[in-house]
């Protein structure tokens, strides 16, 4: 089925794409902070949240395709390279997950304001995941803030992230 969208929604659904990927390198440059911190949980994370991203972006190439339209492959911005600790880390995905949320909302506005019913069903996914992500990120950072920062405190939120891990590779095997 061809689904009309209007120019404004290529556009934006275009930039969403580009917004999708950067959330992909992102991961990918936290995930290889962590390697060179030996957080091996950490970095199993970011990978795993790197090609989620991806995910997200390619549904989006698909939705435009099946639209008619032609999805523009965007280029590389350059994540940051470096950070303080590991709280700045998460607090920086938090930052980074809730522009994406904003973002994805301002698009299903746009959908609503042009009554384009294909694109809100469309961006529900989104709306869900996002409230997900933003979920395990607030749960990492509140066990963050209850471990502290002593001498031990990366060894015990590396593992605390190592749970988490689990617990999103379990809920998914239950899914299958
Ligand atoms: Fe797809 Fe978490 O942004």
């Amino acid at each position: 089925m061809r689904i009309d969208l209007s120019d404004k929604m290529q556009e934006a659904l275009n930039k969403q794409i580009a917004e999708e990927g950067y959330a992909s390198n992102f991961y990918l440059a936290l995930a290889y902070w962590c390697d060179n911190k030996a957080l091996e949980g950490c970095k199993r994370f970011f990978l795993r949240q790197s090609e989620e991203e991806r995910m997200h972006m390619l549904k989006l190439y698909e939705y435009l395709s099946v639209s008619d339209v032609h999805p523009i492959t965007p280029g590389f911005n350059q994540p940051p390279a470096d950070f303080k600790s590991i709280q700045e880390v998460f607090s920086k995905v938090l930052d980074q997950e809730r522009s994406v949320t904003a973002s994805i909302h301002s698009i299903l506005k746009l959908a609503k304001d042009e009554n384009d019913f294909n694109t809100q069903q469309f961006l529900q996914w989104y709306v869900d995941e996002q409230r997900e992500e933003e979920a395990v990120i607030r749960t990492i950072l509140d066990r963050i803030r209850i471990i502290g920062e002593g001498g031990q405190s990366l060894y015990y939120i590396d593992k605390e992230v190592e749970k988490v891990n689990t617990g999103i590779i379990n809920s998914e095997s239950t899914e299958a």
